[in-house]
């Protein structure tokens, strides 16, 4: 659009009044520039609005089994620090641990699976009642025991609909039939 009275020497026969500037360049009209400048806008918000759709780093299946690999250990963990009477190891734990299930979110948001999402804010809420029950000065020890229990039925709600095991390997893995 508009190219006819853009291009340098036009032979459109539309003869526009040539602005001469003092080195004796001739500047092309307002109106030329325009079109490419808001073109750059575009694609400047194009591209903002392309990083905001995805805010999250990715997540990959990768991710989940490493984060799921390092989870089993610190989770067994807080059992054994609370088998010791350990409470301020095991809440250190605890801590740990929820961080570690808590990012593990964007997998299930990426593939939309609203009631994995559910089934991991159940596991990432009873952890928080277990370093609750573990934060105050005299702990009772059968209440933080009940919690982690708890905490463990959380776990295998989501792995009996999401997990697998390799009848060969033995090797845990992701149902993908699940996802489907
Ligand atoms: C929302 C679903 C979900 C929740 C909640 C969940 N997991 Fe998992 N977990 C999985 C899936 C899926 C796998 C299989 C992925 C893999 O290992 O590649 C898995 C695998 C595992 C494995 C086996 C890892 C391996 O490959 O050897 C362990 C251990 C584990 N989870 C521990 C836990 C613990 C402990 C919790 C609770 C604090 C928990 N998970 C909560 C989905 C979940």
């Amino acid at each position: 659009m508009g190219a006819s009275h853009c291009s340098q020497g036009s032979t459109s026969g539309i003869r526009r009044p040539e602005r001469n500037t003092a080195a004796g360049l001739r500047l092309p009209p307002v109106s030329c520039l325009l079109p490419p400048v808001s073109f750059l806008v575009l694609c400047l918000f194009a591209a903002v609005a392309l990083a905001q759709d995805k805010p999250y780093p990715i997540f990959t299946q990768d991710h989940l089994d490493a984060t799921m690999k390092t989870l089993g250990p610190n989770v067994a963990g807080i059992r054994a620090s609370l088998a010791d009477g350990d409470f301020t190891t095991a809440k250190e734990r605890t801590i740990r641990s929820r961080e570690q299930l808590a990012i593990s979110v964007t997998f299930w948001r990426d593939k939309e699976r609203d009631d994995a999402v559910t089934l991991l804010r159940t596991a990432l809420d009873r952890m928080d009642a277990l370093d609750a029950a573990l934060s105050i000065e005299t702990v009772d020890p059968g209440a933080v025991e009940t919690l982690a229990t708890e905490v463990d039925a959380a776990c295998t709600a989501c792995h009996v609909v999401y997990r697998e095991q390799d009848p060969v390997t033995r090797e845990y893995r992701l149902r993908q039939s699940a996802l489907q």
